[in-house]
């Protein structure tokens, strides 16, 4: 535990495939995956859910002192005990969460539970600010970047899988949206590490990625 704690940062704009891709270099090196994308959607749920609109500041950050997130081994989200593991991904949630997660105060809360995770277990993080912000000293810093069109067709599909139905127009539309909103805001936007190897995944399978970051992990860690 401690100081021998590994952390590999994954960054990169909304659908790149961060998720699938982190949890698959998790379960190879055995380390705890964090979606921190998934704590500001808990946020922005937990927001809604209250009546409360995201776009207003003081009042989101009013709820700071109610709100309890924990992830599971078996990627489960939890808001106060409650499995938001499904709503967290609604178009309602995911039209929302760029604005909670440009507030300072929201990010700082969201971010000391982050590094407390990263200092008790050896993790696999993806999100958009780990490797410049939230653990600026990690051993691997990747930033994964696909094209809109392709990261809209992802998403898309992905959703169709989970039984979310949207068109491929408004997740392109919501996607730029997003990236615009994540890269632009003051507070750790989405920004590549100048120590982060940029990965292009248009043309690249999944395994492809996953493999190329073991490549990257094992070369580092000296194992041939
Ligand atoms: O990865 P995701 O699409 O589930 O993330 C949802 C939103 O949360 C994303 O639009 C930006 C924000 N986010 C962030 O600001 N910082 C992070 N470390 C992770 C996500």
């Amino acid at each position: 535990m401690g100081i021998n704690n590994i952390a590999i940062a994954i960054d990169g704009p909304a659908a790149a495939g961060k998720s699938t891709i982190a949890k698959k270099v998790a379960n190879h090196y055995n380390f705890v995956y964090i979606d921190t994308g998934a704590m500001y959607r808990a946020f922005t749920w937990y927001v809604l859910k209250r009546g409360v609109d995201p776009k207003d500041e003081t009042a989101s950050n009013s709820l700071i002192p109610e709100v309890t997130i924990r992830l599971t081994a078996d990627y489960k989200v939890f808001v106060n005990g409650e499995d938001v593991s499904k709503a967290i991904r609604e178009p309602s949630v995911s039209g929302n969460v760029s604005y909670i997660a440009s507030y300072p105060k929201i990010r700082l809360f969201l971010t000391e539970q982050q590094r407390e995770m990263a200092k008790v277990n050896s993790v696999v993080m993806d999100g958009r600010d780990i490797g410049t912000y939230v653990l600026p000293d990690a051993f691997v810093k990747i930033f994964q970047t696909a094209s809109v069109a392709v990261r809209a067709k992802r998403r898309y599909l992905e959703n169709l899988e989970k039984g979310i139905a949207t068109s491929l127009e408004d997740i392109e539309k919501e996607l730029a949206m997003r990236d615009h909103i994540d890269s632009t805001r003051a507070m750790a936007p989405l920004k590549k590490a100048d120590d982060a190897i940029e990965l292009d995944t248009d043309n690249l399978s999944i395994d492809e990625v996953v493999a190329e970051i073991i490549k990257i992990v094992d070369k580092k860690l000296g194992v041939k």
